[in-house]
């Protein structure tokens, strides 16, 4: 066929299009499966939780009484320990946070009538009867099947203090302490192994410096006893905050590391301490400051770790997140001192993320505590009176839980940026496990607010047949579970992939969780 003036137009209007919309598409990510037979075993107790005394966390939310309407067990809400019991919850960090350097732990054992009440005064003011102590919480952790961390009180309380509660829980012989447990009731001991030596030292937990803290922590643990426990307690010492750097070198560089498990940091996703935003009606520039929050724990913890690795260079002590998770303002109506706030699909991408930075930091974070586990914070459960709903971050662990204690395969990626008023983030972050049975997971997720992005994986060399897939998205990033739709936000089927010779493709949508598994 001839070339005429006009068929030329034709053909070169063809090309603009093609072109145009080649560039409108975001470019597929390749995201690559580095084979590693030394890579880390993901530590299950990266998935852990922690319960305060703080608002309805424990009272009116795992604990209810055992003359309460509400079906229970001991006092604590049958609900409550089936939810978490799916979630194969590893451990549960208690009684704070804050109220742990307020808690006499003597004051919660014994008939309940008899205990001496309590003002909370990190959380509200409120006076609390002590009904809830140590058996309740010790017997709460063997109903969930997962292992009790204890922090205890080195800013108001003494070292004897925590000696004694150490020998209550965990010395099988006669003692004073022992004797005590079992005149209350309870003949084996229940062997905590996770002990915290206070919570925030630099803050709520005795405004100490580094070096003060670091001999306080020397002298605590020299006293709780490692008996009854195999291998001995696991001691983790009250961490940084966010990028508190110095905290963590003092610390290292001060406490003898045969007396030190566990280094502690804090991060939560808080966009600013005096404007934190509401949890459900949050713009798109506060969705991106999270995340950018969110994101900051990679680097926290690349920092941290380096400083751990310069004392420590055979990694012998373990870097311990035992609080994360998203900030906002409380409902509006609801105790400021309580910490409720709702749970939406921002949270759901901070769990996703976050859970993914865990994962690909195996080889030295070894436990990490969302915070918190009911009705505070970012809520994997919140409950009102009788009824309870499951949050959208627990869907997140719920896809998730299958990466516990499973080999960590590593993954590398050029993420597209998710862009905001000429701001930059990763868009995309990825991790992957081979677990005990060979079984395959990867956990996907999509940041961007707008955009959906193509990935492509190839898995020829893991010799998988079938993939399986589940996703997690909603139409606005707002959305979020109430009591009168408990339902709205739950995992789904996901089949928007192909599986052919060894190489998955998949489309993204924007603000979801896409967890994919071999049979
Ligand atoms: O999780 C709420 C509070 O945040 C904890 O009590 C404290 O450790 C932290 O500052």
């Amino acid at each position: 066929m001839k070339p005429t003036p006009l068929r030329l137009l034709a053909w070169l209007t063809l090309c603009l299009i093609v072109h145009v919309q080649a560039l409108s598409q975001p470019a597929v990510t390749a995201i690559h499966v580095i084979p590693d037979a030394g890579a880390p075993v993901i530590n299950k107790h990266l998935y852990g939780h922690f319960a305060e005394h703080l608002g309805h966390c424990i009272y009116g939310g795992f604990y209810v009484g055992e003359g309460s309407v509400i079906p229970n067990t001991e006092g604590v809400r049958n609900d409550i320990i089936a939810a978490l019991r799916e979630l194969n919850i590893p451990n549960l960090r208690w009684p704070g946070g804050c109220f742990a350097d307020t808690y006499h732990w003597k004051d919660g054992i014994g008939p309940k009538a008899d205990r001496p009440t309590l003002v909370n005064t990190w959380w509200g003011g409120v006076t609390e009867d002590n009904s809830f102590g140590t058996h309740d919480f010790l017997n709460l952790c063997e109903q969930l099947g997962a292992e009790p961390y204890i922090s205890g009180n080195v800013g108001s309380g003494e070292v004897q203090e925590l000696a004694d509660w150490v020998q209550y829980t965990n010395f099988e012989g006669t003692s004073p302490m022992s004797d005590l447990r079992r005149a209350n009731g309870r003949e084996a001991p229940w062997a905590v192994k996770f002990w915290g030596i206070g919570n925030e030292a630099w803050g709520c937990g005795g405004n100490m410096r580094p070096e003060y803290y670091a001999d306080i922590y020397r002298k605590y643990v020299t006293f709780m006893s490692n008996s009854g426990v195999e291998g001995g307690l696991y001691k983790i010492a009250s961490g940084a905050s966010d990028a508190d750097y110095n905290w963590t070198e003092v610390l290292m560089k001060n406490i003898p590391h045969r007396m030190l498990q566990g280094v502690a940091l804090h991060h939560y996703s808080i966009i600013d301490w005096n404007a934190k935003s509401s949890a459900t009606g949050f713009s798109e520039a506060d969705y991106f400051k999270t995340m950018k929050q969110s994101w900051l724990m990679d680097e926290l913890i690349d920092k941290h770790l380096a400083i751990m690795d310069k004392y420590d260079p055979q990694g012998k002590v373990d870097l311990v997140v035992d609080e994360w998770g998203g900030w906002y303002d409380v409902e509006p109506g609801t105790n400021p001192g309580f910490l409720f706030q709702q749970n939406t699909m921002r949270d759901a991408m901070i769990a996703g993320l976050i859970l993914n930075i865990f994962n690909n930091h195996a080889k030295r974070v070894k436990m990490a505590n969302l915070a918190q586990t009911v009705n505070v914070l970012q809520a994997v459960i919140l409950t009102d009176q009788e009824r309870l709903l499951l949050t959208p971050t627990y869907h997140v662990m719920h896809m998730y839980r299958g990466h516990q204690d499973a080999q960590l395969l590593p993954v590398a990626l050029t993420s597209p940026d998710y862009e905001l008023d000429g701001q930059r983030l990763p868009a995309l972050s990825v991790s992957a496990s081979r677990d005990a049975s060979g079984k395959v997971r990867i956990s996907l997720v999509n940041i961007d607010a707008r955009k959906t992005h193509p990935v492509e994986i190839d898995l020829g060399n893991l010799g998988l047949k079938v993939l399986q897939g589940r996703i997690l998205s909603s139409a606005r990033l707002q959305d979020h579970n109430t009591f009168e739709q408990p339902e709205k936000l739950k995992p789904a089927t996901f089949n928007a992939f192909t599986f052919r010779q060894g190489v998955f493709r998949a489309e993204l949508p924007p603000f979801s969780v896409v967890v994919v598994e071999s049979d």
